[in-house]
């Protein structure tokens, strides 16, 4: 069944190759964009990922939530490239990846992106184009270069596709829609261009399924990939798209029965679950033949039907850790789940200081929090034992 527990041999045998101690590859990275990578490799967990959890479970006392907690570290999750520091810290990690893993990246400093309700902004919101490709993707791409014996999968700017098309589709835009477009429209394809490398593999981050009306949109939407993916001259590195990235959207209705079934809680927003929407984009994609194939972030949806909205996108309470990094989804369309956004790390802010107060004053949002990516030991915990599958 699509987004269920993967078994417990497959489980047990991914656990043991997890534990054995990372040794570099030796041998080059050629990925095949035309097979599912995540077949043949896993998602690599990375050492500093793991610091940050053991130094998480001395903080427990309960015996059972401390042995699960432990158990988190031993499961891949992305690495956020948020700006030109992050990209220095990579080549470490970089460096302890085995050749049967591949190393998560999320691109995630796209200019105007996070000029929203929350706050929070790029590093070259005020800058021009020519500095997201000369100090953000080409010593990027530099990195990725100086390793060809590392595997890499780099998701692409979550959250921006639909800012963008609403943007682009708006009758009246605003100045802010109006740049975002335009740094959109330039900057995306400088980004699949610039990292369209033999050792990486790209995702181009589509949101999530309520994030449009993806059912009405589904031409308009497929139209705006395509354009962007011709003026990137048709990278053979895009294997498709991701999906829920750092979200809490469930992966089938079946899961999540009725969450915003009903218009005044979904705004009409269809279709609600990551299954629903993923068949309908890979349809429309590969009809206009665009790489299509989704991978989908599992690592906090474990338990649906939490929020009020489906815009209420902060620490949301109850959450759960989700179905384990894994390439056995039972659909053709979907490459892999994957732990994109690291669980214990804060959405946002939850005091008065700053813009995150909106998101994070929701109704499902839990108070206090710590700013953006700060560890959030309580939201790590509540994670843990609510993860579904249990740990
Ligand atoms: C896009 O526009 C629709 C319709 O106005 C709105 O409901 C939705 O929230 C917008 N999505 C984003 C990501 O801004
Ligand atoms: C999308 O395009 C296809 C092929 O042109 C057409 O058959 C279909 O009705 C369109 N769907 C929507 C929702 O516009």
């Amino acid at each position: 069944m699509f987004c269920s527990p993967a078994s417990p041999l497959a489980i047990a045998i991914a656990l043991c190759s997890f534990n054995t101690l990372a040794a570099q590859c030796t041998a080059r990275a050629l990925l095949n964009a035309q097979e599912n990578i995540w077949k043949s490799r896993t998602l690599h967990p990375t050492s500093l990922y793991r610091l940050k959890v053991e130094e998480a479970v001395t903080a427990i006392n309960d015996e059972d939530l401390k042995s699960q907690a432990s158990k988190v570290a031993d499961f891949g999750t992305f690495t956020w490239i948020k700006s030109v520091e992050d990209i220095q810290a990579i080549s470490p990690v970089a460096d302890e990846v085995p050749c049967d893993e591949i190393l998560g990246l999320v691109l995630d400093n796209l200019p105007y992106k996070h000029a929203r309700p929350d706050g929070s902004s790029s590093e070259y919101d005020a800058g021009t184009e020519d500095e997201y490709r000369t100090l953000f993707i080409e010593p990027l791409a530099t990195t990725i270069k100086a390793h060809p014996n590392t595997a890499f999968a780099v998701v692409v700017e979550p959250g921006a596709f639909p800012q963008y098309f609403n943007a682009t589709t708006a009758s009246t835009p605003s100045a802010h829609e109006r740049n975002l477009a335009r740094s959109y429209s330039v900057n995306i394809p400088v980004a699949l261009k610039g990292l369209n490398l033999p050792n990486a593999i790209l995702y181009l981050d589509a949101g999530h399924s309520n994030s449009l009306d993806w059912s009405r949109l589904r031409n308009s939407t497929a139209d705006a990939i395509a354009e962007i993916y011709e003026v990137a001259e048709r990278p053979a590195q895009l294997r498709g798209f991701a999906t829920n990235a750092g979200d809490w959207n469930a992966c089938g209705r079946d899961l999540a029965p009725g969450e915003f079934a009903r218009a005044d809680d979904s705004r009409d927003i269809r279709p609600s679950n990551e299954k629903n929407f993923i068949q309908i984009l890979s349809a429309t994609l590969g009809a206009r033949e665009i790489p299509a194939h989704a991978i989908l972030d599992t690592s906090r949806n474990g338990v649906s039907g939490l929020r009020y909205t489906w815009d209420e996108w902060c620490n949301v309470n109850g959450a759960g850790l989700g179905v384990r990094p894994s390439a056995e989804t039972a659909d053709d369309a979907v490459d892999a789940f994957v732990w994109v956004k690291r669980p214990g790390e804060s959405d946002g802010v939850s005091s008065e200081r700053g813009g995150d107060a909106v998101g994070c004053a929701a109704r499902s949002a839990l108070r206090p929090a710590p700013e953006r990516d700060v560890w959030f030991q309580w939201f790590f915990e509540i994670l843990v034992r609510n993860a579904k599958p249990k740990l």
